[in-house]
C-alpha cells in the first residue's frame, strides 16, 4: 500500500490517506510512511521527499491525532518531543552491566592483547570485528515487543555507574537516529525472534523485550552551532561534543534536545541480558535491518597487521567524519569465544579500545587581537606562534568574547594547550603554567573602539559582546558584502569573497550602496574581469533589487536577525519604513521575536548612518516591502491558563498558537480567565477553575476553538 501512496502524495499534494478509510488505518498509514521517511533521512542520510512534504504528511497526522486521541500512542512519530521528565531522572538497573573497555596506545600493545586472546581461545576461532571508538556516551535502550509483533522503545539509560542508570527515556524519543517502534517485518527479517525462539516456550513466543546498546554523538556541526548559541547567551562554550552530548542528555528541556541534533549509533544487541548470539559482525548487521544507525565504518580480520591497516586509514579520515572519534574499538566475533575468553573486574577480555594520542599542542600566545565580523561584533583571537597539532598548523584560536579570555585567564604571552576537537576549528583547552612554561605577563583588555575604523564600541546591558556599530567599517563591509551577495540573502552569485576585496581595495564600493551604481567601465578596470562577466555581474546586483524586505534585512546584518527572524518581522510588519516606526514593543509582540532581538533591531533603526543607508538604498529601487501576515484576531480579549500535558501540543506550542490568534495566555486561574486548557495530570488549576466555573477546554476543543472563526 505504502509504495503506491507515496508518489501520490509527493506529486500532488493530496492527503496521502483515503479519507474513506476508518481513522485507526488512515492513522496507521501514515506513521508507517513518516518512520519510513525518517529512516531514509536520519539513518541512511538519503532523504527521498522534501522537508515541505515531510512536515504535511506529520501535520496530517497531527490532526488526525487530536480528531481521535484514543488512537495516540506513545511510539507515534507525533511524540518525539511534547512530553517532558518529571522530577530528575529515575534510576533503572541495568540488565547486564555496562562496562568499560581495556585500552590499548601503541601496536605492541595491541599485539600483546591479540596473543593473550589466541592463548585463551586455544582451538576456537579467532575473528575479529574492527569499529570506530565514537566519542560519546554509551546509552542502552530497552524494546518491548506488543501483541502486533512490533517493538517500541520502552526507556533509555544512560551507563550511570554502569551498574545502574538514569532513566532518559523523553530525551532519548527526540534523538531522529533512534526508532521508536521496530515493525514486525524487520523483526522477522532480522532472525532475531527465530535465534530467540527456543529459549521461551518451544516455538511458540519470540522475545518479548530486547535492548539495544550504542554510543551517542553529538555531530560537529551541532555541536558548533550549540556552542555559539550558548556564547551569545552569555554562556561558557562547552569544552568538546561528548560533554556536551551528556549535558544534553541529561538536562530537563526536552525542546532543547531535540533541538541539539544529536545522534545515536548502535553496536550491540542484548536478548535476555545476553549478547546475541550470532556474533558481533552479524549483531552490527542485524542492527541494519532493525533500522538503527550502524557506523559504516567496520570490517573483520583475522591479524594484527590488517588491524594496523585498517587504523591508519581510519586517522587518514578522522577530519572528515564530521563527529569525533577517540581511537577504534576491535571486539572478537564470535560469541563462543568471548564467552571462553570472558571478563577481568571491570572490562571484557574479548574486546580492547586502540587509543588515538590526543590532539593537543603547547605553544605561546603572541597576542590577542581584535577581529570585527559581519554583524560588527569583536571577537578576540589569540595569535599564536605556529603549533602543529593532529597534523595541521595552528596560527591562530577565535576567543569568544571578553568573558572567556577571562575564564581560561589568557594573557598575551600565555602557554596554552590547543587542541583540536576532530573538526578544522580548533579551540585553547587551558593555560599551562609550570617550570617551564611561566606565566604570561601580557595585558589583554577588550578595546573601547573599534580597532579598524575607531568607531566607539557599544556594549548592550546584560551582554557579554561588545560591537562596533558602524555600517560603513571596512572590516564589517568586507565581511558584509560576501554575506549580502549570498545565495540565501540577496542572491548576487559573482560577487564572493576575492570580488568583495577587489571592489573594496579599489575603492569602487565604500558602502552596500555603492553595489548599485557601479558600471561596466569600472569593472573592466579590475584585474581579471572581462566584459562577459562585468555584465553578468550588473544583471545579478539589478536583479537582487527585487530580493524583498526580509531578505534585505537578512543582508543588512542586524545583531540577531537571521533568515527566520527576517521573515517574521517582515511579514508582520511588511514595509521598512513601519520597522524603522516600530517602538521596542511593538517589536517584541512579534512571535518568537525576545528582547535581546527587538532591542537590536530598534537600535539598529535608531542610528543615524543606517537610516542614510537605507534612504539610499530605496532611492536606488532596491524594493522596501513584503507581503503583510494575515493576522488572525479570533481569541482577541481572550484570556487562557494552560496545565497539564496535552496529547499532541506542547505547551509552548499551544501558547503559541492561542498567540497568534490574539489571545493571552496566563500563568494562574483568576475570575478573569476565560478558558482553562487541561491535558493529562492537570493539578490545582483544574480544581480552581472548576470551582470559579470557567470553561474547561481539552487540547482537541482548543484546536477547534482556533479554527471555528475564520481569520480576520
Ligand atoms: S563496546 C563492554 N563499541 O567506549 C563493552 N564501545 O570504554 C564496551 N564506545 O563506554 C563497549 N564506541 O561508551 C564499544 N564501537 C564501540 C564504541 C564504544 C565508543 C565507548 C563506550 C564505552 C567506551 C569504552
Amino acid at each position: 500500500m505504502i509504495a503506491i501512496i507515496l508518489p501520490m502524495s509527493v506529486l500532488n499534494e493530496d492527503p496521502v490517506t483515503d479519507p474513506n478509510e476508518n481513522p485507526a488505518a488512515q492513522i496507521a498509514a501514515l506513521r508507517e510512511l513518516l518512520r519510513h521517511h525518517e529512516y531514509q533521512y536520519y539513518v541512511l542520510d538519503a532523504p527521498t521527499i522534501s522537508d515541505a512534504e515531510y512536515d504535511t504528511l506529520m501535520n496530517e497526522l497531527k490532526a488526525l491525532e487530536a480528531a481521535h486521541p484514543e488512537l495516540l500512542t506513545p511510539d507515534s512519530p507525533t511524540q518525539r518531543v511534547g512530553g517532558r521528565p518529571a522530577e530528575g531522572f529515575q534510576k533503572v538497573a541495568h540488565s547486564r552491566p555496562m562496562l568499560s573497555l581495556d585500552n590499548a596506545y601503541n601496536e605492541e600493545e595491541l599485539r600483546d592483547w591479540d596473543r593473550r586472546v589466541r592463548e585463551l581461545a586455544g582451538n576456537l576461532p579467532v575473528l575479529y570485528v574492527a569499529e570506530l571508538k565514537l566519542d560519546g556516551l554509551s546509552l542502552a535502550l530497552h524494546y518491548e515487543i506488543d501483541a502486533h509483533g512490533s517493538a517500541r522503545l520502552l526507556r533509555g539509560l544512560t551507563r550511570g555507574d554502569g551498574q545502574i542508570g538514569e532513566d532518559v527515556t523523553t530525551n532519548v524519543r527526540t534523538i531522529r537516529s533512534v526508532p521508536l517502534n521496530v515493525s514486525p517485518a524487520k523483526l522477522h527479517d532480522s532472525h532475531l525472534q527465530n535465534s530467540h525462539m527456543d529459549q521461551s516456550e518451544g516455538n511458540a513466543r519470540a522475545a518479548s523485550t530486547f535492548e539495544v546498546r550504542g554510543e551517542v554523538v553529538m555531530p560537529l556541526a551541532s555541536f558548533q552551532k550549540a556552542n555559539e548559541e550558548r556564547v551569545a547567551a552569555g554562556l561558557a562554550p562547552a569544552a568538546n561534543p561528548r560533554n556536551f552530548a551528556a549535558g544534553t542528555l541529561r538536562t530537563l528541556d526536552t525542546k532543547a534536545v531535540a533541538q541539539r541534533r544529536l545522534d545515536f549509533y548502535a553496536y550491540f544487541l542484548i536478548l535476555n541480558g545476553e549478547y546475541n548470539p550470532a556474533g558481533q559482525h552479524a549483531t552490527l548487521e542485524t542492527l541494519t535491518t532493525l533500522g538503527f544507525r550502524v557506523n559504516p565504518h567496520r570490517d573483520t580480520f583475522t591479524t594484527v597487521d590488517q588491524i594496523l591497516a585498517f587504523l591508519t586509514k581510519v586517522e587518514e579520515q578522522r577530519d572528515s567524519l564530521g563527529y569525533e572519534i577517540d581511537g577504534v574499538v576491535i571486539k572478537v566475533d564470535a560469541q563462543q569465544t568471548q564467552v571462553r575468553l570472558g571478563y577481568t573486574g571491570r572490562h571484557p577480555r574479548w574486546a580492547i579500545a586502540y587509543k588515538f594520542t590526543a590532539r593537543t599542542g603547547i605553544t605561546q600566545v603572541r597576542e590577542i587581537v581584535v577581529t570585527v565580523g559581519r554583524t560588527g561584533k569583536l571577537t578576540p583571537l589569540a595569535v599564536l606562534i605556529p603549533v602543529v597539532v593532529g597534523g595541521t598548523t595552528i596560527t591562530n584560536v577565535g576567543l569568544f568574547n571578553a568573558d572567556e579570555v577571562a575564564r581560561l585567564g589568557i594573557r598575551p604571552g600565555s602557554w596554552v594547550r590547543v587542541q583540536r576537537a576532530g573538526d578544522v576549528i580548533p579551540n585553547i583547552a587551558g593555560v599551562v603554567i609550570d617550570a617551564e612554561h611561566p606565566e604570561g605577563t601580557g595585558v589583554f583588555e577588550m578595546p573601547t573602539e573599534c580597532p579598524v575604523c575607531h568607531t566607539p564600541a557599544e556594549h548592550v546591558e546584560g551582554e557579554v559582546d561588545s560591537y562596533c556599530i558602524n555600517v560603513d567599517c571596512p572590516a564589517r563591509l568586507a565581511q558584509s558584502l560576501t554575506y549580502f551577495s549570498h545565495r540565501g540573502v540577496m542572491n548576487i552569485e559573482g560577487l564572493g569573497d576575492a570580488m568583495a576585496v577587489q571592489l573594496l581595495d579599489s575603492g569602487l564600493v565604500k558602502s552596500i550602496a555603492d553595489l548599485y551604481t557601479l558600471t561596466e567601465e569600472q569593472l573592466l578596470t579590475l584585474e581579471r574581469v572581462g566584459k562577459k562577466s562585468a555584465q553578468a555581474l550588473l544583471t545579478q546586483i539589478e536583479n537582487s533589487k527585487q530580493a524583498g524586505l526580509a531578505r534585505l534585512l537578512m543582508g543588512l546584518g542586524i545583531s540577531f536577525v537571521g533568515e527566520r527572524t527576517a521573515e517574521l518581522l517582515a511579514g508582520e510588519f511588511g514595509s521598512m519604513e513601519a520597522l524603522e516606526n516600530a517602538t521596542q514593543e511593538e517589536l517584541e509582540r512579534v512571535q518568537e521575536v525576545g528582547p535581546k532581538v527587538a532591542a537590536s533591531v530598534h537600535d539598529f533603526f535608531q542610528n543615524e548612518r543606517n537610516r542614510a543607508l537605507i534612504q539610499h538604498l530605496a532611492e536606488l529601487g532596491l524594493k522596501m516591502t513584503a507581503e503583510k501576515k494575515q493576522r488572525t484576531t479570533q481569541l482577541e480579549g481572550l484570556t487562557f491558563v494552560l496545565t497539564g500535558t496535552f496529547p499532541t501540543l506542547s505547551r509552548e506550542e499551544a501558547k503559541e498558537k492561542i498567540e497568534a490568534a490574539g489571545g493571552k495566555v496566563s500563568g494562574s486561574v483568576s475570575k478573569k480567565t476565560n478558558y482553562v486548557v487541561a491535558g493529562e495530570e492537570a493539578g490545582s488549576k483544574l480544581a480552581k477553575a472548576q470551582e470559579l466555573g470557567i470553561p474547561i477546554l481539552d487540547e482537541p476543543g482548543l484546536l477547534s476553538l482556533l479554527e471555528s472563526a475564520p481569520p480576520a
